[in-house]
């Protein structure tokens, strides 16, 4: 069982990247290998528009994305993690979102990756109420929908803006191992 850990903040060492590492160690106690990548270091170039991708499955843009979706082509499990910028997903992740049309069910029904795969959505923020956490976690299955990965676990956190405010909150790093932990059961 192999995991694709996709962390949507430009930050490699921040708080989300913190908390999918807990994930990670859940996963890996769990027998699952877990491949952790952060968008902010990639090069992802915007989508163009052109529309080729709809007849061709496939961007005319060769860069960092290609490589993305051999992972997760070969991945069982995809997390994607995101912090709220502006009580939204990252732009980073936008782009990765945009750049995945040609593997989306949208073009004639069929997604481009093999279907049934798992899907975790994580949304972090500083903010204390868990609504715009709410709607990133929906946008992030809503991009599962659309390739036919199956949302099985979901995890979010509020009042984070240092790692400082999450390095306390023990029973959250527990919520977060013992969802990587179980991920497989549920
Ligand atoms: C550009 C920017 C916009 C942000 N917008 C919000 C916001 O709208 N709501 C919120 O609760 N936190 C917001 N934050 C705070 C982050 O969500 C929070 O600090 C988070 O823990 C950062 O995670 P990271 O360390 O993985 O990047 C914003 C941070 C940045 C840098």
């Amino acid at each position: 069982m192999k995991a694709l850990c996709i962390i949507s903040s430009p930050q490699e060492s921040g708080n989300t990247a913190y908390i999918t590492g807990k994930i990670i160690e859940g996963m890996e106690a769990a027998g699952i290998r877990a491949e952790k990548v952060c968008l902010g270091s990639m090069n992802i170039h915007y989508c163009r528009g052109c529309g080729i991708c709809e007849k061709t499955r496939r961007c005319v843009q060769r860069d960092d994305m290609d490589t993305m979706i051999e992972s997760m082509i070969a991945a069982n499990i995809i997390l994607i993690a995101s912090p709220s910028y502006w009580g939204d997903i990252t732009g980073q992740l936008k782009v990765f979102f945009d750049r995945s049309t040609p593997l989306c069910n949208a073009i004639n029904g069929t997604t481009g990756i093999p279907e049934g795969k798992t899907g975790i959505a994580v949304a972090v923020r500083r903010g204390r109420s868990p609504g715009e956490n709410m709607h990133i976690i929906e946008s992030i299955e809503h991009y599962f929908g659309h390739l036919g990965i199956a949302p099985k676990g979901r995890y979010m956190i509020e009042g984070v803006g240092a790692i400082a405010d999450i390095i306390c909150r023990q029973e959250k790093i527990d919520e977060a191992y013992g969802l990587g932990l179980n991920i497989l059961k549920s």
